[in-house]
């Protein structure tokens, strides 16, 4: 970890290779913008994504195609201003990296330089290995994506769990023993069985972060807006909800209007004399 000039400790993808070999599992979570971004760092978490699932959540699309390089750069720059600890990795958007090695590396290269932010993530394995290598080779650090992968979901149909037959599982495991090779400083596993993500983990020296692939990780990643409950129709088995805030803000929205009609509020003490 480098000491950031508050005298925090920055997270640095060494530190977080550190907490693998110590046994010290990794906390990360999505954020989008400067003010939730800002509690999420504060709260002490080790590593936020700028995930693709913006696309989602905040700009309300089925998928996370649409999402454009320009939005999640603008996106991934609200959230380094707002971040003193936290590693801040920045998803690379669906058709930001698919073409070729050279418009993967372009596009890696605007995130790192238009927002500040420490590291890309993409998904893919070995169909994606030439453009991880140039990537690598200009000096960005690449987290690698396997598993359910939804830029894909359109090739499969489904977000139902994957690698559960023997075939895609053993090519799941080659592509993360590449991605370790290739250089990568770590890897997200989503939706596969946990016995599965616990080999992985078990097989390959870099950190494996897992978002409903069991416990047998060396981390865990989850949306932000799913487990605050803001985006409450979103319920899989995987997902643990830590508050139920589309409730409690649709309460507290409710009170207002109710006291704006009334004209309880403002009161005495809330004007200028
Ligand atoms: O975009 C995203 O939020 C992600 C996580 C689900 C890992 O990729």
């Amino acid at each position: 970890m480098s000491v950031h000039k508050n005298n925090l400790k920055r997270v640095t993808t060494h530190s977080l290779l550190e907490m693998k070999m110590n046994g010290e599992k990794i906390s990360m979570l999505t954020a989008y913008d400067f003010s939730l971004a800002k509690i999420v760092d504060q709260a002490g978490i080790d590593v936020i994504l700028v995930g693709d699932s913006a696309s989602n959540v905040m700009a309300g699309h089925e998928t996370t195609l649409p999402i454009t390089l320009d939005q999640m750069i603008y996106h991934a720059s609200s959230v380094i201003r707002a971040v003193e600890r936290a590693l801040v990795v920045v998803d690379l958007p669906f058709g930001s990296f698919q073409g070729n090695s050279k418009e993967a590396l372009n596009s890696s290269i605007r995130i790192m330089k238009e927002s500040g932010a420490h590291a890309v993530k993409l998904e893919g394995g070995k169909e994606v290995a030439e453009s991880v290598q140039r990537i690598l080779s200009a000096g960005i650090p690449v987290m690698g994506h396997l598993g359910l992968m939804p830029q894909s979901i359109y090739k499969y149909g489904t977000y139902t769990v994957r690698a559960k037959e023997e075939e895609e599982a053993k090519k799941l495991m080659e592509d993360a023993k590449l991605l370790e090779q290739l250089g990568c400083f770590a890897i997200v596993l989503e939706k596969i069985p946990a016995k599965l993500a616990e080999k992985v983990a078990k097989e390959i020296k870099i950190p494996v972060i897992g978002i409903g692939a069991g416990s047998g990780v060396d981390g865990q990643v989850l949306v932000l807006h799913d487990m605050l409950g803001i985006s409450y129709e979103f319920r899989p088995r995987f997902l643990r909800t830590y508050l139920n805030l589309h409730e409690d803000i649709k309460n507290a929205i409710g009170k207002y209007v109710v006291d704006v009609k009334t004209s309880d509020f403002p009161n005495e003490n809330e004007q200028y004399k």
